[in-house]
């Protein structure tokens, strides 16, 4: 069976490196915000190049602490992709504000040239989600964000290390929210998370808050939350990013075969914008006609195959009280239907590949 992410694959490349920080941090008898995360945090900060990072405990926490600091709630707008992933929506209504949908573009992030109409006099902010692996159109979302005085977060869960025209994504906004589930670029062994920012105040809120609002222990300034990166994440996080450059590598090649070798007419390749580059999370192609049966035709060929994502977050069970329905964002509705993320995954084999390739190549849509 091929599957469509192999985690395993990827811990094996370096597994001794991962045993022995484990026991090095097992050993130590110092579990919650020590020198691993210190060190985690100066170090994802520099990759990226921000001043400052926190690391918390989860992509969705980095996210709704964001707009909870940037007072950010009740009667307040946000506009975000229409075809987020349901975790971006999430991070918006956690603190009461209200989700303003945008379509998507040919590159599956947002229209930057549709954000305008969605503007009203409630919007304080841009949630750019660089879904699949790619840098939205940073230049235009951060001009836009100026003329309205918005503020703009960065969704970089799924885009660890990628560019928009030679800068690290992350850093355009006012912060970058980082998820670092098991299955991202730099996936953790559990659940983890962290913030960038450059903006020294911020960061410092960050940190209260997410030890019960407290800077010096049993004296709370705020009411926070517990949103801890924990020492043994934080520790093979560090692993992790030593190899980070390899594993972008290694699935940027695996996307140029892809590319180079799938010619069938009735799947449509991914594009990468000009200026952008991708760490491809996701090697998603769309199947206008008939994706359904081609997820099925390669699962009966034991190659597996997700689709990110089947419901447009508009239309999920947990929207329903937004009031929004069936053809309010007909292109979001439309990928929704014909997105398919192929195998990709740090240690897939050329093997591997050419027999996803093969298969899909032979689809005929019967
Ligand atoms: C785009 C995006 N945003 C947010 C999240 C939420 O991250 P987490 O699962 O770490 O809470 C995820 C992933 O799960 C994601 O893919």
């Amino acid at each position: 069976m091929i599957m469509p992410n192999n985690l395993g694959r990827q811990y094996e490349l370096h597994a001794d490196e991962y045993k022995k920080k484990a026991c090095e941090i097992l050993d130590s008898g110092w579990y919650i915000l020590g020198k691993e995360v210190e060190l985690f945090e100066k170090e994802w900060a520099d990759y990226v190049g921000a001043k400052y990072c926190v690391g918390l405990a989860s992509g969705l926490d980095a996210l709704w602490i964001s707009f909870r600091l940037l007072n950010i709630g009740k009667g307040d707008e946000v506009i975000v992709c229409a075809n987020a992933y349901i975790a971006c929506v999430m991070g918006i209504t956690i603190n009461g504000a209200t989700p303003v949908f945008v379509e998507p573009d040919q590159y599956d992030n947002i229209d930057a040239d549709k954000i305008e109409a969605a503007i009203s006099d409630n919007t304080k902010a841009i949630l750019a989600v660089h879904l699949y692996g790619q840098a939205c159109d940073m230049t235009k979302i951060m001009s836009i964000a100026k003329k309205y005085n918005l503020k703009v977060v960065e969704d970089c869960a799924q885009s660890h290390g990628n560019h928009w025209q030679g800068q690290t994504v992350g850093t355009f906004g006012d912060i970058g929210c980082f998820s670092f589930y098991p299955s991202k670029g730099c996936g953790a062994f559990g659940d983890a998370g962290c913030i960038v920012t450059d903006n020294s105040e911020l960061a410092n809120q960050f940190k209260i808050f997410r030890n019960y609002g407290s800077e010096k222990r049993y004296h709370n300034k705020m009411v926070g939350s517990n949103s801890r990166l924990d020492e043994l994440q934080a520790g093979l996080l560090r692993v992790k990013l030593s190899h980070i450059d390899d594993f972008n590598e290694e699935r940027n090649r695996l996307a140029e075969e892809y590319d180079s070798k799938i010619s069938n007419p009735l799947v449509i390749k991914p594009q990468v914008r000009p200026g952008a580059d991708s760490t491809w999370h996701q090697y998603v192609v769309h199947v206008p006609e008939n994706r359904d049966k081609l997820m099925e035709y390669l699962k009966e060929r034991e190659i597996g195959t997700l689709i990110h994502y089947p419901i447009p977050p508009h239309l999920s069970e947990a929207y329903a009280y937004l009031g929004h329905k069936v053809g309010d964002y007909p292109i979001a509705e439309k990928y929704a239907n014909e997105v398919l993320s192929l195998p990709m995954y740090n240690g897939m084999t050329s093997e591997e590949q050419k027999i996803v390739i093969e298969a899909i190549n032979g689809f005929t849509g019967d």
